[in-house]
């Protein structure tokens, strides 16, 4: 009775092994470290006193993913693995399909021939599109992405889908992740982005580390209370708890969709400022041009996953900063330290 984490080594993966170990699963990680990190994993085993096992390899390896099934008794799998740049994707979209499209099927096809049909899919708010009415709620068809990331995930869901109805003993279901951050209270492990991070609150947390000089706030004149954007962020523990509770979704056949969010929404210098009050550190920053494909403002209707999950985000935004600097103060090169 073992969970099969892919992607496992990275954000949110490592931290849904913890919740996971915690909650008396027996997990085993597929990761080919492209942007994970073994570390993560030696960290976790000190967190939570237990080992756990990493196969090192990629999800559109077939033959690497017969080997694991035949080694563990997987019973159900949390697809985390993938590309996430939503930049890198535009410059890069055969990269994106391959990772994210392809290896999802691979995947599939290797659970389908090893008789395990119970997954748990990373999708995200993207796949709302760019004239969704917020807030987001699942009943909501799918929209027109901007990028080759949001075209993926939505891609991966179709696929998805379109499985279950035709393969009917399939349960899936599909999380659409807002913004996750935070790291665990511990500070032992946390986001590790590679180079500049892409997203908001890393790149905050580099600057008040002393990483990076200044932020750069992309557009003030939108039409927000303070011209920023706004967002859901949520607590990247709370995401993982999702998942810990998704997995009884899993229990009868069927396919499933939640919204992983807050329902609360929080612009870029509400973010800046708090973080500032909560950590007592400067965040120098200043206002650049837009950025593309950036949508004013999305925040989720997360009642769905709170009715049928008993889910709902429990760490507030001081919480999160709060852990997010604990991981980066601690760690101001990330794994590396
Ligand atoms: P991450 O990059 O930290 O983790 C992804 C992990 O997958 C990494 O450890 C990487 O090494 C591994 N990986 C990538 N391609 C692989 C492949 N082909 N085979 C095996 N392993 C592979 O990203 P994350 O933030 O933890 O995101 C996890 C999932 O959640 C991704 O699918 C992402 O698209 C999705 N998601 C993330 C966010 C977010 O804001 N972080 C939001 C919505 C959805
Ligand atoms: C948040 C806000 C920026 C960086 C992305 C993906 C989405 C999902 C999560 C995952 C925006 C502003 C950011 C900076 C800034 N992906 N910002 N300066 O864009 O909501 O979502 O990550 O896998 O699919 O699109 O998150 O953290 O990049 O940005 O002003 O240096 O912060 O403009 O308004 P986003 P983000």
């Amino acid at each position: 009775m073992t969970i099969l984490v892919t992607g496992g080594a990275g954000f949110i993966g490592s931290h849904t092994v913890v919740q996971l170990v915690k909650a008396g699963h027996a997990v085993v990680v597929f990761d080919n470290l492209c942007n994970g990190t073994a570390e993560a994993l030696r960290r976790i085993e000190r967190l939570t006193g237990k080992s756990v096992p990493l196969v090192e390899g990629d999800v559109r390896d077939r033959t690497a993913l017969d080997a694991l099934f035949r080694s563990y008794q997987v019973t159900a799998v949390i697809h985390f693995a993938g590309l996430k740049a939503v930049g890198e994707s535009v410059r890069q979209p055969l990269a994106y399909y391959d990772n994210n499209v392809n290896g999802t099927l691979v995947l599939c096809q290797a659970m389908q021939a090893a008789g395990v049909r119970k997954l748990v899919f990373s999708s995200s708010a993207t796949v709302y599109g760019s004239d969704a009415p917020v807030p987001y709620v699942e009943t909501l068809p799918r929209g027109r992405t901007s990028n080759p990331y949001g075209t993926s995930k939505a891609m991966v869901e179709q696929l998805l889908t379109d499985l279950q109805v035709a393969e009917p003993g399939w349960s899936v279901v599909l999380l659409r992740y807002f913004n996750p951050i935070g790291a665990h209270p511990s500070g032992v492990i946390g986001e590790d982005p590679r180079g500049l991070p892409n997203n908001l609150m890393p790149f905050i947390s580099q600057v008040a580390v002393g990483r990076l000089p200044e932020l750069a706030i992309f557009g003030d004149d939108y039409p927000t209370d303070d011209g920023t954007c706004v967002r859901d962020y949520l607590h990247v523990l709370d995401l993982a708890d999702g998942h810990v509770q998704a997995l009884g979704q899993l229990v009868a056949p069927g396919l499933h969709i939640y919204n992983l969010g807050t329902g609360l929404g929080v612009s870029v210098l509400d973010m800046v400022r708090s973080f500032e009050r909560v950590t007592g550190r400067s965040i120098p920053y200043r206002v650049a041009p837009r950025r593309d494909g950036d949508l004013a403002a999305f925040w989720a209707d997360a009642t769905k996953a709170q009715r049928e999950l008993g889910w709902q985000a429990s760490r507030g935004l001081d919480e999160m900063i709060a852990d997010t600097w604990r991981w980066q103060s601690q760690n101001p090169q990330g794994y590396q330290d």
